[in-house]
């Protein structure tokens, strides 16, 4: 994002500085996962929330370098659990580096960032911070439950989303809100943005999973399927398609190995993806209505705009 660019390069000289351990290896599995990439969307958001409440200081960047800190130890661990090889578009660090070395590494992420929130003096953001990665860790727990389940319903995997994910755009929005001394009633609406371009984020994945290319995305299609997890395009796609259809589905998901091509036949044979899209696309509205109230600005303006750009991500 063009204007916050110079914020954002503050952000990495800082995650940078930080991952400066005396450890060999940790500093080569951070450097490399930190270096691969990453659209670095929490951050902007922190940043850009701040920004359009007038906050003038440079304690949004360490914020910003937090948050992609958690962010960042959240996907080692993930890719643990998925078992995934793809990250990023390189080799994910389980794949390279072994699973214990990720797991210790997310570990170290997660520790370090909870040694920079103390940098911050406010207990608030400790707070939120703090209860954020104990929602994260408790969706992925979550969602390890529902894994290979069939009958996963719509509400938990909604519930699975709110805390794996959105809790974190929350968190991240609400947070730029306090560090910009913004009213309460802005800080609501900080996080009611967050939640909702959050959910709206996990959807628009979800769908790409079955519908984008690797290379765009950096990630393995199909991942989900391979893991026997039932995300919205499937849990629609099996309520709606023949009885048929829906024997191959279950069995998908109970076995965890299936025939990409032939479930993404079914898939698109129903109405999911574009049911899962209506859904996100209603998130992204929220988002944005949630935020009407902040004052004219061009940081405003990308606000209310970034909800749609994730959007597009699909069409
Ligand atoms: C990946 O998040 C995890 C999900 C919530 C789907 P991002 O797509 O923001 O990951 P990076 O940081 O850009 O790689
Ligand atoms: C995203 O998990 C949320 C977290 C990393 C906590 P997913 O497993 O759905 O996301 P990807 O597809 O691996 O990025
Ligand atoms: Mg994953
Ligand atoms: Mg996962």
């Amino acid at each position: 994002m063009k204007s916050i660019s110079d914020d954002l390069k503050e952000v990495d000289k800082i995650i940078r500085e930080q991952l400066n351990s005396e450890v060999a290896l940790v500093r080569t599995i951070g450097d490399y996962i930190v270096n691969s990439g990453g659209k670095r969307i929490r951050p902007s958001m922190v940043i850009i929330i701040a920004l359009s409440l007038g906050y003038k200081g440079i304690k949004h960047h360490l914020l910003a370098a937090i948050i992609e800190f958690i962010h960042t130890a959240t996907l080692l661990h993930d890719d643990v659990v998925d078992e995934s090889e793809l990250r990023r578009g390189l080799s994910s660090a389980n794949s390279i580096f072994g699973n214990a070395a990720s797991v210790l590494v997310g570990d170290y992420l997660y520790s370090k960032s909870f040694e920079m929130m103390v940098s911050t003096d406010s207990l608030r953001i400790m707070e939120i911070l703090s209860k954020t990665t104990t929602i994260i860790a408790e969706g992925e727990v979550l969602q390890l439950m529902n894994i290979k389940d069939p009958d996963t319903s719509l509400e938990s995997y909604m519930q699975i989303v709110q805390f794996k994910t959105a809790k974190l755009f929350e968190a991240s929005a609400h947070v730029g809100a306090i560090i910009a001394d913004a009213s309460s009633d802005q800080e609501n609406c900080a996080s009611i943005y967050g939640r909702h371009i959050g959910t709206s984020f996990q959807l628009i994945d979800d769908i790409l999973d079955y519908s984008g290319d690797s290379e765009t995305l950096g990630k393995n299609i199909g991942d989900d399927l391979r893991e026997g997890k039932p995300t919205l395009p499937l849990i629609r796609a099996m309520a709606v398609c023949s009885k048929k259809q829906r024997a191959v589905l279950r069995e998908a998901v109970l076995s965890g190995d299936a025939n990409l091509v032939e479930i993404v036949n079914i898939v698109n044979d129903t109405d999911a993806l574009q049911y899962t899209s209506k859904l996100a696309e209603n998130e992204a509205r929220e988002a944005q209505k949630s935020i009407l109230n902040y004052p004219c600005s061009k940081y405003k303006e990308i606000l209310m705009e970034l909800p749609f750009m994730f959007l597009n991500r699909i069409s």
